[in-house]
């Protein structure tokens, strides 16, 4: 395939050639439960915050919604078989809360909690590690209409809930991630609003950030004592903040959004506080009086992995430079960034972009790989989601080819050699996303599988970037 040599700009000019990972380097792909399975009110679930959002006229482009997603509840097996025949040695998914535990509250469902175990024996016997998400952003609708995360209690439904997964998968599944980016779940959803439940409160947000916090740590515990040979996770999408300039100026402006965006989880979660200069910032909204002492002793119980999603870098400036940091995709609209306005503004980065208008620039990855190696020493790491959406399309002959997601993929691997030489313990690489899938406020206009998804007929396409991601795996590393 020609398009392996098409690299953004950003790849060193001459990549070393034909990279090999570590043998026991776990090739995987990832998905999550709202944006794949459909079946939105089958075998007795209720809905999410997602089923009621992406009802909200504006709220999710075209109107689309989760209801069939990609159908994949109802073609799990054929779905396997596809990652089998793409050599994957891990799959990352998400289970629904709903599903499990319709409303939040009370025993599991058993046909819920089937499918999952389904899942991972149809995993296990393709040779397949399965690998489960608790929380993907699917709140219980019902759990919401009592406050959502904002609500200390939210945190407790999630540890009753994480008991009853455990209990239903906990002789399949061993490694285990509690939740996924809980900055987007805390601030898109409760601060920009441009995610599920799209609220607008700033104030809000940090709660439901400390709550979320609270909600990894009790299950992190739930899972320490029910599966107790469990590899436990946590999900973040640390960003790689850059100032402008090396201005004290911008240099505050950056210190600001990595404690809002990074160390408001790293912090709590590693060292057992929250950082002071956060609550400095944020002194306006809140006095942080709903932690108690006793949260951050289970929220800094110690985890196996660190996983890390990562697709582009984050530019900012004090005020004054460039556009300021808004919620929608254009820059307008309720800031993620609580009490963060009228100081930071955002600047976008340089270089090619992918359909999403992010930038495509690999370093940031490999600058969060080495910041967590020097700041987290002794921690593993996973990269658990990293990808990009194109305008994929079926030519004439069925194929699609994606030569620019060939190459977002291959200078972001070859970011991760390069931090993996340089002594980042980095364990995994998970594709986002084996399919296409309901790109949440985007609906299904943004594409991100390695295989393409046609939605009117649900037939499965693998994109000429899946089969080069099988060739990688096969050959444990990055072709020359
Ligand atoms: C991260 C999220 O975990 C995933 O759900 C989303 O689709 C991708 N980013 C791409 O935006």
């Amino acid at each position: 395939m020609t398009a392996i040599d098409a690299r953004p700009a950003s790849a060193p000019a001459a990549a070393p050639a034909g990279l090999r990972f570590p043998p026991a380097f776990r090739w995987g792909a990832a998905t999550a439960a709202y944006q794949i399975e459909g079946a939105a009110s089958e075998d007795g679930r209720t809905p999410s915050i997602w089923d009621t959002f992406s009802r909200r006229p504006g709220a999710v482009r075209n109107g689309d919604t989760g209801d069939t997603a990609a159908d994949h509840y109802h073609r799990m097996r054929e779905d396997v078989a596809l990652m089998a025949r793409l050599g994957l040695t891990d799959y990352r998914f998400s289970v629904s809360w709903p599903r499990v535990q319709p409303t939040g509250r009370g025993p599991a469902v058993r046909k819920g909690l089937d499918f999952y175990r389904a899942l991972a024996d149809e995993l296990l016997e393709h040779g397949i590690r399965p690998v489960a998400t608790l929380y993907h952003w699917d709140l219980p609708q019902e759990l919401e209409d009592r406050g959502g995360w904002p609500e200390r209690d939210t945190a407790e439904r999630f540890a009753d809930y994480a008991a009853l997964v455990a209990d239903g998968l906990g002789d399949r599944v061993h490694t285990w991630t509690t939740l996924n980016e809980p900055w987007c779940s805390a601030f898109l959803g409760y601060a920009s609003g441009v995610h599920a439940p799209g609220r607008t409160e700033p104030a809000a947000s940090l709660r439901a950030a400390h709550h979320l916090n609270l909600a990894h740590g009790r299950a992190v515990g739930v899972l320490r004592d029910r599966v107790p040979a469990a590899e436990v996770s946590l999900t973040l999408n640390l960003a790689a903040v850059r100032p402008l300039t090396g201005s004290d100026a911008d240099r505050d402006a950056a210190r600001r959004i990595d404690a809002l965006a990074n160390r408001v989880f790293l912090d709590p979660v590693f060292r057992g506080h929250y950082p002071q200069d956060l609550i400095e910032d944020t002194a306006a909204l809140t006095d942080w009086s709903f932690v108690r002492d006793a949260d951050l002793a289970a929220i800094s119980r110690p985890i196996d992995v660190l996983g890390l999603n990562y697709y582009s870098p984050t530019v900012v400036a004090a005020a004054g430079h460039g556009q300021d940091g808004g919620g929608g995709a254009d820059g307008t609209g309720p800031s993620p960034w609580p009490a963060a306005d009228g100081a930071v503004r955002f600047l976008p980065a340089p270089g090619p972009r992918t359909a999403m208008d992010w930038p495509v620039d690999a370093d940031g990855l490999y600058e969060i790989l080495v910041r967590l190696r020097d700041e987290l020493p002794g921690t593993a790491l996973m990269v658990t989601e990293n990808g990009a959406a194109y305008e994929d399309y079926a030519d004439p002959e069925g194929d699609v080819h994606d030569p620019e997601r060939v190459a977002y993929v291959h200078a972001h691997l070859e970011a991760v050699h390069r931090a993996i030489a340089d002594g980042a313990d980095v364990r995994g690489y998970f594709l986002w996303s084996l399919l296409d899938n309901f790109e949440w406020a985007y609906g299904y206009s943004k594409r991100f599988g390695m295989v393409h998804v046609d939605f009117a007929s649900q037939r499965r396409t693998p994109k000429d970037s899946a089969r080069w991601y099988a060739q990688v795996i096969a050959r444990g590393g990055l072709p020359p």
